[in-house]
């Protein structure tokens, strides 16, 4: 899931490379490094860390041309030497790689054979190596000749200091996108199109082992079989700044706060006449017999809750399933497969969806970064127009899915009752209103190491997400149960210092997750409830409570969910943590 940069132009290169490398941060931040050419030598600069860490380090001057990558390990420790750019070992060539060699230890056994020496644990070594000991002064050749021997999924770019004039990039499965300017001054290669910033750019995705040689305003694309190919580009009109933190202290607070307005979004010019139009279907769903969601993390929990959406508004039948299981499901005919990522780039889902659509099936995908992968690759797709989220854990994408997914199974069920969604960005905004009161119930909360989060029917897949938010930002254990499933085991782990956190919002199962907290308070957990405001009864059971304004149970996830995000956040806050960008994670998980 790392970030690869490449720019060739009138600009200067290395800065250039930086700005884009900032922008592709998200993508992981294990590491970063740049490397160029200058006067027929390699120059580059690594360093583990965090890019600002890189740019602390950072003496190199002008270079021709730059390549940079931001790197979210899986094959070798972080170190600086498992860094990218990597390189082979005459030092001729620098290259950066997103995805995964899965056989790289048979190739680097065999060129070890051959004398070569490595100098990294990386898989991508393999591939430098590999094209430099292919190498017979055509580099796109080289490259060529040497992807046939790769299994697994990439997008590369390299540099060979006999070419100062060039970038090579080469992708399978995994996004790269090049692009040139109008006046042919410049060229961008890039993991996302959207860090071509500032610029109308005419740009190209890179598929199937296609390699393109990039230079200065001018980019060729040669297919599997090294023949030239005309690909046809996109225009992109970049945003001409990249988003900040508003005077908010983390992008992920800002994000909360901006739920009221990125629901309404989701759903303005959406209702028309009481009735649901996607401007983006451009044929009606028909024959849907019934429903499968999937996703990772978040969107997943999104599905879930969209499941059962479907189940009750529309009454067809639906399911949800992690994307990494769900191509191993018999998925019957007629069944619509809903592909929920914030991102559109993560490797799991877009897995899924190939193999899904490879057997007839269709795809509808729900997204909120336009250009991203998934929104080519489904059979049609909604957006969720809630604008670049910034921070790694997941906040205003969650509630836009769930707003576009109730919208969904009304426009599925043909329904006209639409007056109640309305109202959720003002009872949004009263849990806002009580961010002093949730900090305060924070700090009490945050020196525990151990949670669970419980709550029935559609509290259920909202406290998975809720307590996914504490685990994610906080490094505590926390799991997201059924309320009534505590009992047939986990109860045995509970005791003063294990507390509970309870979703009461779902009025259907009201009395019963009463009785499932009197179970636990018998046992001695602490207890924090998060509970609408006429279960004034609850007050009995918990030690702490957050009121919650009352909507039907199909709408509580909204309230409950910021509620959640709220208590994680300041919890995170008050233990120090990396809110942002925190450890071993990357808001784009692009390897399977
Ligand atoms: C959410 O807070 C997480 N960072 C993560 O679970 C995320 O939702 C997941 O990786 C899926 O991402 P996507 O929506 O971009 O596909
Ligand atoms: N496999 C490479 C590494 O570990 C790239 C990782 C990725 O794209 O996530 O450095």
């Amino acid at each position: 899931m790392c970030g690869i940069f490449g720019y060739i132009g009138k600009k200067n290169p290395l800065k250039a490379c930086l700005k884009g490398l900032e922008l592709l941060e998200y993508r992981g931040y294990d590491s970063s490094g740049i490397a160029g050419i200058v006067a027929g030598k390699i120059e580059s600069c690594k360093e583990i860390g965090k890019l600002s860490c890189l740019k602390e380090k950072l003496t190199l001057k002008a270079l021709e041309v730059a390549i940079g990558h931001t790197r979210w390990a899986t094959h070798g420790k972080v170190t600086n030497q498992n860094a990218h750019p990597q390189f082979d070992s005459k030092q001729s060539i620098a290259l950066v790689h997103n995805g995964i060699i899965e056989n790289f230890d048979e190739i680097r056994t065999r060129l070890e054979k051959n004398g070569i020496v490595f100098s990294s644990e990386t898989d991508t070594e393999v591939i430098t190596q590999l094209i430099s000991s292919n190498y017979e002064g055509n580099l796109a050749d080289a490259v060529h000749r040497s992807l046939p021997f790769l299994k697994g999924h990439f997008a590369i770019a390299l540099i060979h200091k006999d070419h100062p004039d060039l970038i090579i990039a080469a992708a399978r499965e995994c996004p790269l996108s090049i692009g040139t300017d109008d006046k042919c001054t410049e060229s961008i290669v890039s993991s996302d199109p959207n860090a071509f910033l500032g610029k109308a750019f005419n740009i190209t995705f890179l598929r199937n082992d296609e390699i393109a040689k990039i230079q200065k305003g001018k980019i060729e694309v040669f297919d599997s079989n090294f023949k030239l190919i005309l690909k046809k580009t996109e225009r992109l009109e970049s945003a001409s700044k990249a988003p900040t933190k508003e005077g908010f202290k983390h992008f992920m607070l800002k994000e909360i706060f901006e739920q009221p307005t990125t629901i309404q979004k989701a759903f303005l010019g959406r209702i028309e006449e009481q009735q649901v139009r996607f401007e983006e279907l451009k044929h009606e769903l028909k024959n849907v017999k019934s429903v499968l969601f999937i996703g990772c993390g978040t969107s997943a929990h999104a599905g879930a809750i969209g499941s059962l959406f479907l189940e009750d508004l529309a009454h067809i039948p639906a399911h949800y399933e992690i994307s990494s299981e769900a191509r191993f499901r018999v998925i019957p005919p007629e069944t619509l497969v809903v592909a929920m990522s914030q991102s559109g780039e993560t490797a799991d889902t877009l897995s899924a969806i190939r193999e899904i659509r490879a057997k007839g099936i269709k795809v509808l995908g729900i997204c909120n970064v336009k250009n991203s992968t998934l929104t080519r690759e489904a059979d049609h797709c909604i957006f969720l127009k809630a604008g670049p989220e910034m921070s790694v854990c997941s906040t205003k994408a969650f509630t836009s899915q769930i707003t576009v997914l109730y919208l969904l199974a009304q426009y599925l069920a043909q329904n006209k009752n639409l007056d109640e969604l309305k109202q959720i960005p003002a009872h949004v905004q009263k849990v806002l209103d009580q961010a002093p009161l949730i900090q305060k119930i924070a700090q009490k909360y945050c020196h525990y190491s151990n949670f669970f989060f419980m709550g029935r029917r559609y509290m259920y897949p909202t406290c998975m997400e809720a307590a996914l938010k504490l685990k994610e930002i906080s490094y505590v254990n926390a799991n997201g149960y059924p309320a009534g499933e505590i009992k047939h085991g986990p109860i045995a782990l509970i005791d003063t210092n294990f507390p509970v956190i309870a979703f009461c919002s779902n009025k259907q199962t009201e009395d019963k997750i009463l009785s499932n907290l009197q179970e636990l308070k018998a046992r001695g957990a602490p207890i924090l409830a998060l509970a609408p405001e006429h279960l004034t009864s609850v007050t009995k059971i918990a030690d702490d409570v957050i009121w919650l304004p009352q909507s039907s149970d199909l709408l509580s996830p909204f309230a409950s969910t910021i509620a959640g995000q709220l208590l994680a956040y300041y919890i995170a806050l008050s233990r120090g943590c990396d809110i942002d960008q925190p450890r071993n994670l990357a808001k784009s998980v692009t390897v399977e």
